[in-house]
């Protein structure tokens, strides 16, 4: 019943592998789930491969192709019950386990999340990899299916997060299968409808949403850099890379955790370098002018995308987070500084301070204006709706005054 597609390790070609007797040409997996009454609740047919991108102890960086390292099994797939929904959990190699779960609604289900989990332990796998430990990409669908129709999408679906590209086609799942009968009724995915090869479809339900990925905010992390024993740089910011390429923006946050911070103090320029498994370089170049204040001038990055590329761009005319030397400079809000068409660093709770830096703290800080916006717009509200009620008031006083004069002459 399972098939597997195997990849070896980059450029000694591929490996099909199937690991159950009959079609040797298909690499499918298949899962038919039945409940305590032997009857089908959640049926799924797809094809699906992985590249995984890790550090090795050297700094350099390895990608790999999940290749065949053991049986594929279905521990902990459930039909779902009252507390929790369907799932489907797929056990592979040296610790790979890949999920995907399901929730109903009133006339729809939906592919809620998959989940894919490895292990860099695993030194056939990940040979050399600098941080062992078991890694998850995670990544919410939502993808609405009318109730008793069985989803088709044979088009190639991508899913790109952090280190992991995720591919899937020819895909056929139900869940919530009524009277343990696959339907026939399809819902094809949106890509397959536009496809030419289009099967007949029935649409009598909402047409399918595909909502788009939410991106989380990116978790805060305190940057420093040192002179001598001293910290003479300091900054604390939840980063989101924003990297444009082909028209198609990929979204990354970085982790503060994995994320690690050099650099160098001068009189008039202070420089950041951040970089991490993925990052080779990100320098935030700051700047004095005028000799009172100072101000982001320049980035330069340099990264390795997922399919193994490399993105570089550098910016040295940029004036961002301007504040007077001796300060820091604050901004909650999201702010973009944006270092090129295809560039662009949207940053949160930012907090910097490339100058000055004493007994390693922040001094005094200069908040932006989208921070200062929170504060100014409930005041002038506020003053508006006060100056309405005087206004209200009065105009119901001299009413008053008005009507009970007219009665008195009456
Ligand atoms: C994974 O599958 C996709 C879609 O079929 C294919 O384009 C890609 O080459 C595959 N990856 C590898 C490493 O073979
Ligand atoms: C790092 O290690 C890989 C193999 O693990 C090797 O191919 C590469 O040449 C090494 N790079 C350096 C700079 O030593
Ligand atoms: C399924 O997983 C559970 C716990 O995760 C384990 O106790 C059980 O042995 C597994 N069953 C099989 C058949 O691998
Ligand atoms: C689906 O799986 C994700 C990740 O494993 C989990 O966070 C989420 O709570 C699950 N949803 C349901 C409805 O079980
Ligand atoms: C399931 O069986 C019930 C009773 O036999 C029937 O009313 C219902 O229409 C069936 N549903 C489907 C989707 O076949
Ligand atoms: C990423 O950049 C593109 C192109 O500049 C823009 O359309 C998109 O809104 C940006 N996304 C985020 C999350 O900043
Ligand atoms: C970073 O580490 C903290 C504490 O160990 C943890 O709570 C947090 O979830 C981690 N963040 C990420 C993005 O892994
Ligand atoms: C990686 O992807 C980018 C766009 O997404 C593309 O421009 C680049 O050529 C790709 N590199 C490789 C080696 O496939
Ligand atoms: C960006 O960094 C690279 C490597 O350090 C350097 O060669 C390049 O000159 C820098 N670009 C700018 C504009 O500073």
């Amino acid at each position: 019943m399972v098939c597997f597609r195997l990849f070896p390790v980059p450029g000694s070609g591929l490996v099909l592998v199937c690991l159950v007797l009959g079609a040797v040409q298909s690499y499918a997996l298949e899962l038919n789930l039945t409940d305590s009454e032997k009857a089908t609740c959640l049926y799924a047919k797809w094809q699906m491969n992985f590249t995984v991108r890790y550090e090795t102890t050297n700094k350099t960086y390895k990608t790999v192709t999940i290749s065949d390292r053991g049986t594929v099994t279905y521990n902990g797939s459930i039909c779902g019950d009252d507390q929790n929904g369907p799932k489907i959990a797929v056990q592979f190699g040296p610790g790979f386990s890949w999920t995907a779960n399901f929730t109903k609604a009133a006339s729809t289900y939906s592919i809620d999340s998959i989940s894919f989990s490895y292990n860099t332990g695993d030194n056939t796998t990940f040979p050399d990899a600098e941080d062992k430990g078991i890694l998850t990409a995670d990544e919410l669908l939502a993808i609405k299916i009318p109730l008793n129709d069985l989803f088709r999408c044979n088009s190639l679906s991508t899913l790109e997060k952090n280190d992991v590209v995720q591919h899937y086609w020819d895909v056929l799942v139900q869940a919530f299968v009524q009277n343990g009968t696959v339907s026939t009724n399809e819902f094809l995915c949106d890509k397959d409808k536009t496809s030419t090869v289009a099967p007949t479809v029935h649409t009598t339900v909402p047409s399918p949403t595909t909502a788009p990925i939410p991106k989380e905010k990116p978790e805060a992390g305190t940057y420093s850099v040192n002179n001598g024993n001293d910290t003479c740089l300091l900054a604390t910011m939840g980063l989101q890379l924003n990297i444009t390429q082909d028209k198609v923006a990929s979204v990354i946050n970085i982790n503060p955790n994995t994320t690690h911070s050099t650099g160098s103090c001068r009189s008039h320029t202070a420089l950041l370098r951040l970089h991490s498994s993925t990052i080779k370089y990100l320098d935030f170049v700051f700047a004095v002018k005028n000799e009172n204040r100072f101000y982001l001038k320049e980035v330069n990055i340099s990264m390795y995308l997922v399919n193994g590329s490399v993105f570089s761009i550098a910016n040295n005319n940029l004036s961002y987070w301007d504040a007077p030397l001796g300060s820091s400079y604050m901004c909650n809000k999201e702010q973009t500084v944006s270092v090129s068409g295809a560039f662009q660093i949207n940053t949160f709770d930012l907090r910097v301070q490339p100058f000055n830096v004493t007994q390693g703290k922040y001094s005094t800080a200069q908040e932006c204006s989208l921070d200062d916006d929170t504060i100014l717009i409930p005041i002038i509200v506020g003053a508006g709706l006060s100056g309405l009620i005087i206004v209200i008031v009065i105009a119901y006083v001299i009413g008053r005054r008005k009507s009970y004069a007219g009665y008195q002459t009456l």
